[in-house]
Parts: C-alpha cells; structure tokens; sequence
C-alpha cells in the first residue's frame, strides 16, 4: 500500500482567517490543500475563483489540488494554473470531450485529474485514464461540504483500483466527500490513496493538527489491517 495522503478541502475553514489557516493547515502535515471551485451551474453553490487560489497560494507552499465543478472548465483552466493550481481536476459529467481538457491542462504544466460524480460509472474513464494523473472519486454529491459519505461507492472505488493497477498507471486514487475519522478506513480499504477530508479537519471540537493527526492514526489503523 502506498503512503496515504491528506488533503483538507478548505470549503469548511473560516474562510475570514483564510491565509493563517492554510498555513497552519501545512505547518500541521498536510500533504495538499484541495481547492473546491463550484459555479452555481454545475452545482447549485458558488465558491472560489482564480484570485481566491492565488491569495492562498501566497502563504503555502503545498500543491493546491483544485477541484473544478464548474461547466466550461475550458474558459477558466489557464487562469486557475497561472493564480497557482498545482493539481487541475474537471469532472466527467461536465464534458463530452475529456481528452483536450486534459491536454490542455498537463499542457500548462499542471497535473490533470477528472472527477465521477457517485453515480457515473467507472467506465465513464476507462479510456481517459491512461492520460491522467489522478481520479477522484465523489463519495458525496458535489455541492457541499459536511454531507454523509455514501457506501454505495466503495465497490467503485475498488474497481478503480484494480482499472489503474492492472495498467500499472502513476494515477493517484483520491476520494471526496463525508470522510471522517471512522469512516476513513473504508476508503483507504477499497484503494483510495488521497484523502480529502472538510468538515473532519476544520470544525470546533478539535485543533487542525489533532484533527490531521487523529485522521492519520485512523488511517494508519486501516493499513494495518490491510
Ligand atoms: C464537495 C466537495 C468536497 C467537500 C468535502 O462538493 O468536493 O471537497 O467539501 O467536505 P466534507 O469532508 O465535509 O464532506
Ligand atoms: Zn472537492
């Protein structure tokens, strides 16, 4: 089993203390910070744009993983790369044709990735997935944060696992949506080897570093018994 990674979605963080949190969101063991980017259109909640990523961008030095539920991810692609986007990731039901996308994107010099809603098959990557560098994996309807994770996903999420290991692909498996301290185990069972967590690491009960170390004990658990 890979090393697991962490990336805290920020769609949770007090978004008024925005900069310290990032930093505080590193300086705690973070692997990556996942950028939630909604238009209104594809989901009916609007978040952050370019000069958002590019004002956090300024205090981290941790790949940003943004994550586009937006149509026409094409029009604003470039501009997400140049505020600082490390990691791009478009979502299957938002484009017919994935391949330019995800030209475009690695084109630019960001890592491309495609997101499945937790209804879209599988299949619905097969034949992109050699042109990629991650899948991730909605294990909630996109919208917002705070949602239960659905357990219906798990056997997609296996499926994914063996589609890129029986290719032998550098793909990162990432798993979004309702991941908290008890459930983690599942995901990392089933071959997710990113984690996104919101709501787990930015809340009031506990620090981000209890939080991101409570969730690493709990993965660890899950590996062990792996
Ligand atoms: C949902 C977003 C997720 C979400 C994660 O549309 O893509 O990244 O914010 O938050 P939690 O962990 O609270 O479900
Ligand atoms: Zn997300």
């Amino acid at each position: 089993m890979n090393q697991i990674k962490l990336a805290p979605s920020i769609l949770s963080a007090d978004f008024s203390r925005i900069g310290e949190i990032v930093q505080e969101t590193e300086s705690a063991g973070a692997d990556y910070i996942h950028v939630d980017v909604m238009d209104g259109e594809f989901v009916p909640n609007l978040t952050i744009g370019p000069m958002v990523v590019e004002a956090i961008r300024a205090h981290t030095n941790l790949p940003l993983d943004v994550h586009l539920m937006i149509i026409r991810p094409e029009k604003l692609i470039s501009e997400f790369i140049a505020s600082g986007a490390n990691k791009i990731t478009v979502h299957r039901e938002a484009i017919d044709d994935l391949l330019p996308v995800v030209d475009m994107i690695k084109n630019l010099g960001a890592k491309a990735g495609v997101s499945i809603n937790p209804s879209t098959p599988a299949s619905s990557i097969k034949d992109i997935l050699p042109d990629l560098d991650l899948v991730l994996a909605m294990s909630v309807n996109p919208g917002f944060g705070g949602q239960s994770f659905i357990q219906s996903v798990l056997p997609k999420i296996q499926l994914l696992r063996i589609m890129i290991d029986e290719q032998q692909l550098p793909i990162e498996l990432e798993v979004d949506g309702g991941i908290k301290f008890d459930n983690v185990g599942r995901a990392i069972q089933a071959g997710a080897d990113v984690i996104v967590a919101g709501s787990a690491i930015y809340n009031k009960d506990f620090s981000i570093q209890g939080s991101l170390d409570k969730m690493r004990e709990s993965i660890l658990a899950a590996s062990d018994n792996a």
